[in-house]
């Protein structure tokens, strides 16, 4: 299998990665993962400025010639035949001696990607579990720091669930992997943009077909109560699109199977990736 490597197309088995990678030991990094469709790259640009900014806001610098990402990406969707999957990449601060500050001078920062085929069968409904949001305050930047979230998704999967909706001081603010949104008499309700929670390119794509679709959309955080008590509640994101969450902590959202909200957005999502 052929990967990317700050740069260069060159085949897995041929890179390694420094010990004292900052991203291996810090989880000094940020990351990306974008979805592929008839083997082109699915809201590309969005990703691409969310990487920016990720980079922007824990002072990472840019790699030379970056702006051969996407390029070198297709190369790999090309070379390995995928019309269906993901593409990973991810930028870490480089190689230096173990110490907490940034390093003087710069580090090389490390790029890698890779592009995989999408798992089957696709997963068309999940049960969720709650659990306390004991992330850091700046989960808007996708850093590759995600020990919480795979604990708790560890912690959904021990419990027969397929994700976990993160709870901060009563409020849901997002899942493990995913933004969350609920409906209730029609109204669509999703966490606000802020550094609570990561800004979901599927939510973003999620709340244009919402408007398209005339519906009510209200940016604002809702409790777990108001959570256990929706009509519809779905999850989005890269991979999964829009996802129907039918029981959360044992308990059934509404009649337990897909809502009618949930299933317009996702045959309006179905049309934009065929
Ligand atoms: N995660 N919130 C969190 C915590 C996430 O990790 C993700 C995506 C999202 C949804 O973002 P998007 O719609 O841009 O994929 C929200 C990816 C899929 C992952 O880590 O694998």
């Amino acid at each position: 299998m052929d990967i990317l490597f700050n740069n260069q197309i060159v085949s897995r088995d041929s890179v390694s990665i420094d010990i004292e990678d900052r991203g291996y030991q810090f989880g000094d990094g940020i990351y990306e993962v974008v979805s592929i469709y008839n083997g082109e790259l699915f809201e590309w640009e969005a990703h691409l400025e969310r990487f920016v900014r990720s980079a922007k806001e824990i002072a990472l610098t840019l790699p030379e010639q970056f702006d051969l990402l996407k390029e070198n990406i297709m190369r790999l969707i090309e070379d390995n035949h995928i019309e269906e999957g993901y593409a990973y990449f991810q930028l870490t601060r480089g190689t230096a001696l173990r110490m907490h500050a940034f390093p003087e001078p710069q580090a090389e920062p490390v790029l890698t990607g890779m592009v995989k085929n999408a798992t089957s069968p696709p997963i068309t409904a999940v049960k969720a579990i709650t659990t306390e949001d004991i992330r850091w305050l700046r989960v808007d930047i996708k850093s590759l720091n995600l020990l919480p979230n795979c604990m708790a998704k560890q912690k959904a999967v021990e419990a027969g669930a397929q994700e976990a909706i993160f709870i901060r001081d009563h409020y849901v603010t997002e899942a493990s992997s995913s933004n969350v949104f609920g409906v209730k008499n029609g109204v669509l309700y999703t966490h606000p943009i802020n550094n609570l929670i990561l800004n979901g390119i599927t939510r973003q794509v999620v709340l244009r077909l919402a408007g398209n679709l005339h519906y009510k959309v209200v940016e604002e955080a809702f409790t777990r109560d108001e959570l256990m008590d929706m009509d519809e509640v779905f999850i989005t994101n890269t991979g999964l699109n829009v996802c129907p969450v039918i029981e959360i902590d044992g308990m059934l959202i509404g009649e337990g199977v897909c809502g009618p909200i949930t299933s317009s957005l996702m045959s309006a999502f179905g049309e934009l990736i065929q």
